[in-house]
This record gives C-alpha cells, structure tokens and sequence, in this order.
C-alpha cells in the first residue's frame, strides 16, 4: 500500500473563509559566501582558514543551501497552486539577480532546483546594476552632511564596550599588524569615521568595520561547517559567546543602512522596481529577486517596518533569508497582503539540514507599521498600495 506522510495542511483563513495566494515576490540575500574583507590578516596573528573560492563568491555550501530552499519554495507554491505547468512561464515566475558571481550563483542554484528540468533564465544587468547597487543617491552636499551627522551621532552613542573586549580576546588583537604597525591597539577607543559620498556605499573606517569584517568571516566559517575549532580558533561555541559580540555587527549595519534618510535614499530604484510589479496586476506571479543585506535591510527600513527578531539565527539579514510578500485573496475579490521572513536557522545550515514541507524553513511573520494586521498576519492590500504611493 502506497502510504503517503500526513501533511498538516493549514490554510490560510479571515473571518472564517479560506484565502488563496495569488502572488509572491521574493526578496532575497544571496546565500553562505567566502569572506569579502581582504584585511583580515592585518587583525588577527592567528592564521585565518583558507577558502576554494574567492573573495565574496558563493560557496558549495552556499550552493547546496540555497537549491534547498528552491526546492523547498516549488514545492509550497505549488501545493498553493500557483504553478500551472512544469515549466513555468516567465509571467509565472522571474527570476532576476544582481550581478556579483555570488547572487547569480545563488539565483541559479534557487532556480535550477525548485524546476530541475527547466532551464530558467536568470535576468541580470551586464555591468552595475542600479536597481540592487547600494549606492547613495542624492547630490546635495545638504544630504551628505545631514548624513554624516546621523551616522556619527549613532556611534556616539554606541555601547560596545563588552563585544570589543570579547573580540579583542578572540583575535589576540594586541599582537596583530594592526595594532603593532598602525598603533590602532584598542577597539573601544580607536576612532570610526564615517564617510558618506554620492554615488558610494556610506561606510565606517575603524574598530567597527574591523570588527564587522571578523564577525562576517565567523559566521561564514560556522555555516560553512569548518571544524569548530576552526571557526573564530575555537573561541566561539556557545551561544553566550556569539552573544558577546554580534552587537557589533548589529550597530554597523544599523548605522549605515538602518537610518531613514540613507534607507529612503540608497533603495529608491529597488523600491520603485518592487512597488511596479505589486501595482500592475499583469506581472509575474512569482518573481525573485536576489540580493545583498543592504537591499533587505534599507527596503526594511524605507517601507517602515517594525522591529523583528529572527529565533535561532545570529544574523539579522540571514544569508540565504528572505522577505516573502504575498498577496492572498478571498473569493469575493478582497485582497490582502502578509509578509515572512523566510530563513533558516544557523544551525541547521551548518549541519546542511533539507528543506520540504514537513521541515519548513522558519516563516517569521513581519508587520508595516502603516499597514495595519487585521488577523493571522494579514492586512489590507489598498492599505499597502496606499504606503507604497506615499514612499
Ligand atoms: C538553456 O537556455 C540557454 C539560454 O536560452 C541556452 O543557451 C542553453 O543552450 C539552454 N540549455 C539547455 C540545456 O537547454
Ligand atoms: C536630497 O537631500 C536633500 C536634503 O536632505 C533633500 O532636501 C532633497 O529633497 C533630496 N533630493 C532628492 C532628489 O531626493
Ligand atoms: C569604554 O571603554 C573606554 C576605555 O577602554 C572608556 O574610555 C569608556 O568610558 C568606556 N565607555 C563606557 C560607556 O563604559
Ligand atoms: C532598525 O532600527 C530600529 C530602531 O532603531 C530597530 O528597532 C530595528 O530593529 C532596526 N532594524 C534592523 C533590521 O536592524
Ligand atoms: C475560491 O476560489 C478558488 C480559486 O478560484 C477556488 O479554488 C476555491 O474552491 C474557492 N473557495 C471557495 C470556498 O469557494
């Protein structure tokens, strides 16, 4: 006898009728990659691991990961019956990547394994691309100086005494070139400047970006599963310890992605991508886009948000996670909007643990402070299109 597994099919319900999905739009950061940073020796004594890849590609890690959450999405889109064919169509789903190796990478392996025998285009741009390029926008030298005074502002205010102790300890950074050439020995009093330029990422020179840069590599080790002695040398196997000092990466990217004036500013073209096809009722049904964290994070931002926080992940912005916008409609032609974020937990990423519909990825429901949730994470989809003509 054929014995199929019992899926608890739980249907998405408002005010006792049951809804269908009738769009998606994924926004998604591109999965595990090697470090970006170049530097880190200068931070460090200690030998940091060797990777395959270069600087900022998608790993076999990232691969594999990232084709499980492609399997993982066909198979739930269409059991919500938004697939009508085997192969789908590009105004069924559409795919579309920045053009660093590791969001193509990512885009294809998403794609190659949520429709194995489909052969699905991966639309990019030939060179930057605007619509994902983190950039600044505005020439005003009034916006570049309002800016500045934002970011530093922020980092007057941080207090990360604690988290760079902890990582002073872990790098040995007393014994680093850094401190021993540059004379930059102290993490907690070193200076950070900010610097923000049209047409440039903002960014912060100093112990905080250090520190981001370190943190970033340790997080990579530990999802690429490198032996735990190998990941931070052994110095990171607690969660109390990984506590200590991911405040630090928090408030880096905080300060420059997370304030409202460089969030509007620097994911304007993306938004304006975005609102276009949640607007125009002949867009595809599924579209993916795949990007970086300064996408998810200024569009989380810019669209206002509230605070989220993500269980059993280190990161805010997980590598490999994404803000999954859904139209859902009753059958009287009510449409309504809910969003997750959909990622994995870092464990299991580590340990490189399958997706399918009896092991999900973790759906964390997110809330727009002006579209107001009426019930099971829903709100009002011309509540939506109201916030999005106002952005
Ligand atoms: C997949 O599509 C591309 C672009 O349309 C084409 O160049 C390639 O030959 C196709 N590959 C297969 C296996 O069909
Ligand atoms: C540029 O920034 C200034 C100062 O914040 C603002 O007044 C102006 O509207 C901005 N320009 C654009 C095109 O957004
Ligand atoms: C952080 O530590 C530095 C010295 O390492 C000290 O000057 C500063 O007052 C400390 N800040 C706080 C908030 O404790
Ligand atoms: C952005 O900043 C707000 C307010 O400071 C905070 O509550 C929120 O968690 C931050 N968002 C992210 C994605 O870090
Ligand atoms: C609502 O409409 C959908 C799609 O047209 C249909 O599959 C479903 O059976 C309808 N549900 C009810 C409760 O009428």
């Amino acid at each position: 006898m054929d014995i199929k597994p019992l899926l608890i099919f739980c249907a998405l319900i408002l005010n006792s009728e049951e809804l269908y999905l009738k769009q998606v739009v994924i926004l998604s950061r591109h999965n595990v990659r090697t470090p970006l940073s170049k530097t880190l020796s200068q931070t460090s004594p200690k030998p940091w691991p060797k990777w395959n890849e270069k600087p900022g590609y998608l790993t076999p890690k990232g691969t594999l990961l990232e084709g499980y959450m492609g399997e993982y999405f066909y198979s739930w889109l269409n059991q919500e019956n938004l697939l009508t064919q085997e192969c789908p169509s590009e105004n069924e789903f559409y795919v579309y990547a920045n053009t660093a190796q590791r969001t193509l990478a990512s885009a294809k392996s998403f794609a190659d394994n949520a429709f194995p025998r489909c052969n699905i285009t991966i639309h990019h741009a030939n060179q930057v691309d605007p619509i994902f390029n983190p950039v600044i926008h505005n020439t005003s030298s009034i916006f570049v100086q309002e800016a500045l005074e934002i970011m530093e502002n922020h980092m007057k205010n941080l207090h990360l005494n604690h988290s760079y102790d902890a990582l002073e300890q872990i790098l040995d950074y007393t014994h680093s070139e850094k401190c021993i050439e540059d004379h930059c020995c102290n993490l907690a009093t070193d200076k950070n400047t900010a610097s923000v330029k049209t047409g440039t990422k903002p960014n912060i020179n100093g112990p905080l970006q250090i520190c981001k840069s370190a943190i970033d590599s340790f997080i990579m080790e530990y999802y690429e599963a490198f032996d735990m002695k190998n990941v931070a040398w052994g110095l990171l196997n607690t969660n109390k310890q990984w506590e200590s000092i991911l405040d630090i990466s928090h408030s880096y990217h905080n300060i420059i992605f997370n304030t409202t004036l460089l969030a509007k500013d620097i994911s304007e073209p993306l938004l304006k991508y975005m609102t276009d096809i949640f607007l125009d009722e002949n867009k595809p049904t599924i579209t993916l886009l795949m990007g970086h964290d300064a996408n998810l994070y200024t569009v989380l931002n810019a669209m206002d948000f509230k605070p989220y926080s993500l269980k059993e992940q280190h990161e805010i912005t997980p590598v490999g996670g994404k803000i999954v916008f859904q139209k859902w409609s009753d059958n009287n032609t009510n449409d309504y909007l809910k969003i997750d974020y959909v990622y994995q937990p870092s464990e299991q990423m580590r340990n490189g643990v399958k997706l399918s519909l009896e092991n999900p990825p973790i759906f964390e429901t997110l809330e727009l402070k002006y579209c107001k949730v009426i019930d099971n994470g829903l709100c009002l989809w011309k509540d939506f299109k109201n916030l999005l003509m106002h952005l």
